[in-house]
């Protein structure tokens, strides 16, 4: 490790101490370890139960990673984010999230709960104005102004009855909003185009494309049937698009952090104003508790300083999340952008290079993942801690086989731990190799009681802090996103190049592939 903040030696000892140490040791020499090592978190009308005890870990280092929390202060980056002051030092901005939700001191000043009981006054009689004519809602927006909205979206249709069909619509690829309208019309189709910046070339290439269909399809008042949300309403008169209402979210308020803003209106469109408010105060009891709790009682805290241990001290670089829900389907991709965008950085705050940051997130939901890549996470040769998340209550109409949804879970999770030895496994002797699992493979397991929309806002908030734990840990700011900048510059110079109006000198196979791709689309 080369930067000045890499692993202390005291961490370094707590890891190599354990690495001879298997999780059945850990489990057999502390019949307690399942109970402290796990934590309860009451929201509302539902309760989370985060298991971190098949971790690779033991007290010292919980209390290590707490103290190292305290030195790199980062309880004091939270009080600043708290005090709205402009803790995304890049940007010189605030970082305002978890005001968007607040009601109380503990989580935000007063005058930005202000700001956020004002911006949902807005958005619900906005809501309330759109004709009942209306039955499909197009979500046209990419990244933070898609993954999030689409999640809850997803969830919720397992809830309740939706009163308008909501679809997300985020690729520059024309299929995808073919696709999106297939079926609609547009006097019943109303456009939310959602967009922080509202500068984002997909999304205003999509909005275009749909102004066009809502003319073609006989619309007069297009403006009726479009909604944008942005931080930036003065630049929509220069995108030529006719807009009803417009939706403001704070620019303090970043893209991947946005859910629990108006870029969820879609939400409240498609299940009530209700249903977002519901989302809304899980999220808020998840941010009283990040805000409140001792930190060795603290979810988010104890996740974002174990995904913090395993990169950087153990050296896991990637972790894997499995919902055994078939509605938190959505919840890999979202946390992607949320954790990856956030903290796949390489500098800190002050410029000097970082040797370890965001592990690789990815994931898919079970049990469909069982029977595509846990193959590797128990065999392979790559150690890829898994976050397990459930809910006892079935959201379908068979108890029994949501019974097995989880009990394959808990069984993926106690396998991954403790797996099978050589001299355990029975049968044909010169399979026993194969057919062993080394376990001591690390993973979280989260069971809440039941799956509700404030369950859902509470687990987005619980992921939220988590990340800001992490990068509070590396020293970075999670709140800008300067990598993702060169490629969109560059995407408009290399169209401008296919469309044969060079601007810019490329490399050798850049050129190659404009000619291939120059002729094979002209020979159409
Ligand atoms: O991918 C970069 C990014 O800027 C994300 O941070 C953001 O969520 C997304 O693009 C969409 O941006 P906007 O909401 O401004 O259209």
């Amino acid at each position: 490790m080369s930067d000045a903040r890499s692993v202390p030696d005291h961490l370094a000892a707590l890891a190599e101490s354990l690495r001879s140490a298997s999780l059945r040791e850990l489990f057999a020499s502390d019949p307690q370890r399942a109970e402290w090592l796990s934590r309860k978190v009451q929201l509302g009308d539902s309760e989370l139960l985060v298991d971190f005890s098949k971790q690779t870990l033991n007290r010292d280092v919980v209390d290590a990673l707490v103290a190292e929390a305290e030195t790199r202060g980062v309880r004091r980056l939270l009080a600043d984010m708290i005090a709205g002051r402009a803790i995304n030092s890049t940007e010189n901005r605030a970082v305002t999230h978890m005001a968007m939700r607040a009601s109380s001191e503990a989580t935000a000043p007063i005058e930005l709960q202000t700001t956020a009981a004002d911006m949902i006054r807005h958005l619900d009689a906005v809501v309330a104005a759109v004709s009942k004519s209306i039955t499909h809602v197009v979500n046209i927006g990419i990244g933070g102004s898609d993954l999030g909205p689409a999640l809850l979206c997803d969830a919720l249709g397992a809830m309740r009855p939706a009163a308008r069909e909501v679809r997300f619509v985020s690729n520059i690829d024309p299929v995808d909003l073919d696709r999106a309208l297939v079926g609609l019309t547009a006097r019943h189709t109303i456009f939310i185009v959602c967009s922080k910046s509202f500068g984002t070339s997909e999304t205003l290439a999509n909005a275009r494309r749909a102004r066009a269909w809502l003319v073609a399809g006989g619309v007069t008042a297009v403006a009726d049937h479009v909604i944008a949300v942005t931080a930036q309403p003065e630049r929509i008169a220069a995108t030529g698009l006719e807009v009803g209402h417009v939706l403001s979210m704070p620019d303090s308020v970043g893209g991947r952090y946005s859910v629990s803003s108006a870029v969820s209106v879609s939400v409240a469109l498609a299940f009530g104003s209700g249903a977002l408010r519901e989302i809304r105060d899980g999220m808020r009891m998840m941010d009283e508790h990040f805000v409140t709790a001792p930190m060795h009682d603290n979810a988010p805290m104890l996740l974002g300083l174990i995904w913090w241990w395993n990169a950087t001290v153990l050296g896991h670089p990637s972790v894997a999340v499995v919902p055994y829900s078939r509605v938190l389907g959505l919840l890999p991709g979202y946390l992607q952008q949320l954790i990856m965008e956030s903290n796949g950085k390489s500098v800190d705050r002050s410029g000097s290079p970082v040797s370890t940051t965001s592990p690789v997130v990815w994931g898919s939901i079970g049990t469909n993942a069982q029977h595509a890549f846990f193959q590797l996470l128990h065999q392979g040769t790559h150690v890829v801690p898994v976050d397990f998340v459930s809910h006892s209550a079935s959201l379908g109409s068979a108890e029994h086989d949501h019974d097995a949804l989880v009990a394959n879970m808990f069984a993926q999770a106690e396998a991954l731990a403790f797996g099978v030895a050589q001299g355990e496994v029975g049968g044909e002797p010169s399979l026993r190799a194969h057919r062993a699992t080394p376990g001591n493979r690390p993973s979280t397991t989260m069971l809440f009681s039941r799956l509700t929309p404030g369950a859902i806002g509470a687990l987005v908030a619980l992921y939220e802090h988590a990340t800001f734990v992490q990068g509070a840990m590396w020293n970075v700011n999670s709140f800008d996103q300067w990598g993702v900048e060169l490629g969109k510059s560059l995407a408009v110079q290399v169209l401008a190049d296919m469309n044969g109006t060079p601007s810019a000198s490329h490399d050798a196979s850049t050129k190659r592939l404009l000619e291939q791709h120059r002729s094979w689309r002209n020979e159409r």
